[in-house]
């Protein structure tokens, strides 16, 4: 028997609403076509920005992005990315294709998609390529709001106010295309670049240092060591690669079971690294001040037939519906640590939320998910047992339930289930551990489909997309549900005190 006991009495921590983050880097077809279509495109727009991609993206309260790389961040000079566009450098993307940037999207450009998104914005600085001078003016440009030479330009650049900007990166994967640094250098550079990055007036910079990725615990280690008194956060990217390694990735749409089974293994592999992850980070700071921000993760396939190898279009299916609801849940549950996370990318490049053909626009199974899980932005934690079988491929075994449990404002309570068995229904009963609380009603949400490879293309828009859940039954101490085989649901408990 598959259960689910919720410990309701014990909160273990606020879900910050940031772990629903998104990234937008200058790569392939994510900012321009996909964001950036300019004032005069036919495609509806406000000031540039496409008037259906915001639309869809404020409906599941993106709550930060992060912007301009990646590996763009460390050859980006933001002063190429202000003043009149016309006028504005145009150079090559030497890392994403090598294609001509005109550099049409900048930073006014990207504070308002945030102010239109009504995101929090997350600026990536360049350490790789560019000088702390720079890095310390474009602060100065942003959030300066006196007189000064950078506050000067911005207001000839058309903006009177400072901005208001939070998270700052210093530097993107340094120990890759970021600088191929080692970390005990990388640790000196981050304390230099950071000393820097000032806090303007209230405008407090929360400084976010590059971190490490996958299981290279020694960087994380080192950065804790060295400079971990001089952050506020520590980032960690992990991929999920399909395919048997990086040269020899797998399609994003044509798979077996065996092929799904691997990918959903490595997806389940975040829990185990955020863990050691987080138990380096404790040893140097116990309080946990330093917030681990896993500002990249996602589904990483082959690009699709015919497309840039290097702009990393790909399409999207239930299968990452799963793989970005495990993920999900394994954020929420570390939330005592993990304090960010921004699935990369937002539209167009790697496990897109949205898929853009000139003007039209497609949502993908992964849009769908953050939509049914929005429920957890900071709502509280809550504990919970479950016991489940397994789903077994070939001798390989993993749980075939997965779930995390949040209490909102309302009292209502949400629990999020993946059944990541392929072919199996699976029955669930679920319970508060306290006789108190007593289920009035329940409402069920889930996305799954036939195939595990279905997904929503131009010509069938709407193959996978959320329906009404109702194989849920209210029972005299809890409920019993039947979950669909490979499906994410969402139930809401809605309870009522005695
Ligand atoms: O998201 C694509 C790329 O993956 C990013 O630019 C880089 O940081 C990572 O290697």
């Amino acid at each position: 028997m598959n259960r689910l006991i919720i410990n309701a009495d014990r909160k273990k921590g606020r879900i910050n609403r940031n772990i629903y983050g998104h990234f937008a880097e200058h790569l392939g077809r994510c900012i321009y076509e996909g964001l950036w279509v300019g004032e005069d495109s036919p495609i509806p727009n406000t000031r540039g920005i496409r008037n259906d991609v915001v639309e869809a993206l404020r409906k599941i309260k993106v709550p930060v992005l992060r912007w301009p790389g990646g590996c763009f961040a460390d050859h980006y000079h933001w002063q190429d990315g202000i003043g009149p566009r016309e006028k504005r450098k145009k150079i090559v993307n030497s890392y994403w294709g090598g294609v001509t940037e005109n550099n049409h999207f900048g930073t006014h450009e990207f504070m308002d998609l945030c102010a239109q998104l009504n995101a929090e914005p997350y600026i990536c600085g360049n350490v790789g390529s560019g000088t702390v001078y720079e890095m310390e003016q474009w602060i100065e440009y942003l959030t300066f709001d006196g007189e000064s030479p950078m506050a000067s330009l911005r207001k000839e650049n058309g903006r009177e106010k400072p901005w208001k900007l939070k998270y700052f990166g210093i530097g993107n994967e340094s120990w890759g295309c970021g600088g191929n640094m080692r970390a005990e250098y990388y640790a000196d550079v981050y304390r230099r670049y950071q000393t820097y990055v000032k806090s303007y007036g209230d405008n407090e910079i929360f400084k976010i240092a590059s971190g490490s990725h996958d299981d290279d615990f020694h960087w994380t280690e080192v950065l804790m060591e060295r400079a971990g008194q001089f952050m506020d956060g520590l980032s960690l990217h992990y991929y999920t690669v399909s395919g048997e390694c990086w040269e020899k990735k797998g399609s994003a749409t044509e798979f077996g079971l065996e092929e799904y089974f691997r990918c959903l293994q490595k997806a389940l592999l975040l829990d185990d690294l955020i863990t050691k992850h987080s138990a380096i980070m404790d040893k140097y700071d116990p309080e946990k001040r330093v917030a681990l921000i896993v500002d990249e993760w996602g589904a990483w396939h082959r690009v699709e037939p015919g497309t840039h190898p290097r702009f990393l279009y790909q399409q999207n299916s239930l299968r990452d519906a799963l793989i970005a609801g495990i993920s999900l849940n394994i954020f929420n549950r570390h939330c005592d640590r993990v304090r960010m996370a921004n699935l990369a990318q937002i539209v167009n490049v790697l496990q897109a939320l949205i898929l853009t053909r000139g003007e039209e626009m497609i949502l993908t199974p992964t849009y769908h998910v953050f939509d049914l899980y929005q429920v957890h932005q900071d709502a509280d934690l809550l504990d919970f047992q479950l016991d489940c079988g397994d789903y077994e491929l070939n001798g390989e075994k993993i749980p075939a339930l997965n779930a995390s449990v949040s209490r909102d404002e309302t009292g209502r309570v949400n629990v999020t289930l993946c059944n990541l068995h392929a072919t199996e229904r699976v029955d669930l009963v679920g319970c508060f551990n306290s006789a108190e609380l007593k289920i009035e009603r329940v409402e069920g949400t889930v996305i799954t489909a036939d195939q595990v490879n279905a997904h929503n293309t131009f010509e069938e828009t709407n193959k996978v997309k959320p329906e009404v859940f109702k194989d849920v039954q209210l029972k005299e101490a809890g409920f019993a549900a039947t979950l669909p085989a490979a499906s994410v649901l969402r139930l809401s408990l809605i309870c009522a005190q005695q």
